[in-house]
């Protein structure tokens, strides 16, 4: 891969896994060191309906949202997230639903937008690797345009290994460069749980972040960041 960007993309070995969470987690943890931290949720769908005076646009994204107040930016909405369908469904289905194209050309025109005005960005994803953004332009696809080193968000329960490491292992096979693996919403309760942290470590060498399952850290951003940047998020490559 050519140039890394200054940032990192979330992405999860499934949806529901926490990107949005922890998106908004490392984008604190950065504001909270003092960098200009850009933050974009390029293609959403679960729309909601959007009813801001003098606004065009049809739905807002609630990860947008949550993104846009971790991180304290002022950027306009469509370029934080200039697609949103609201079918809860992968972005090219949703697309077909209300008889639209979505427009790569147009998502990366505001990424190099918010690259310009930021010094680092924080970029989640939409579900996993593999959802489809055209019938054969997948997420994947989108971060290797984006240049960007992957963070990749994990369950923590039985089934875990498979996904975290069939995400790893696609990543590695397009040449994208790995920034580190988080396992989320972590209780340990079962003994699958409790020995997953470790297995990952073992296997992947490195690098993997474990957070607790704590329902302060929805509203709490700058605990979760603190949380992070305590396990070594800092020290990651590619975090700046
Ligand atoms: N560490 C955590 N502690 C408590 N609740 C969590 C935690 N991580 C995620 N959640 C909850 O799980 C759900 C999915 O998280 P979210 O970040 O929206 O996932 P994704 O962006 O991958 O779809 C949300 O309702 C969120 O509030
Ligand atoms: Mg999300």
């Amino acid at each position: 891969m050519s140039q890394l960007i200054n940032g990192v993309f979330v992405t999860g070995t499934d949806t529901d896994c926490g990107k949005t969470l922890i998106a908004g987690g490392i984008a604190r943890a950065l504001l909270k060191k003092g960098h200009n931290v850009g933050v974009m949720k390029p293609i959403a769908t679960w729309g909601d309906p959007f009813r801001e005076p003098g606004m065009k646009r049809k739905w807002v994204s609630e990860d947008a949202l949550h993104l846009r107040l971790c991180a304290a930016t002022s950027d306009a909405l469509d370029l934080i997230n200039p697609v949103c369908f609201k079918a809860a469904m992968a972005p090219w289905p949703a697309a077909r639903l209300e008889k639209k194209n979505i427009d790569v050309e147009r998502v990366m025109m505001a990424y190099r937008e918010l690259c310009r005005r930021h010094d680092y960005i924080v970029v989640e994803g939409v579900g996993g690797l593999m959802v489809p953004i055209k019938r054969e332009f997948f997420v994947l696809d989108l971060i290797g345009r984006m240049h960007l080193p992957v963070v990749v968000v994990a369950h923590p329960a039985l089934g875990t290994l498979n996904h975290t490491l069939l995400t790893v292992a696609m990543l590695k096979h397009k040449g994208i460069p790995l920034a580190g693996v988080i396992i989320n919403n972590f209780q340990g309760k079962t003994r699958a749980e409790k020995s997953n942290p470790t297995v990952l470590r073992k296997i992947l060498d490195r690098r993997v972040i474990v957070v607790p399952h704590q329902p302060r850290f929805l509203s709490n951003y700058d605990a979760l960041a603190h949380h992070l940047v305590k396990e070594g998020l800092l020290r990651w490559p590619h975090l700046p």
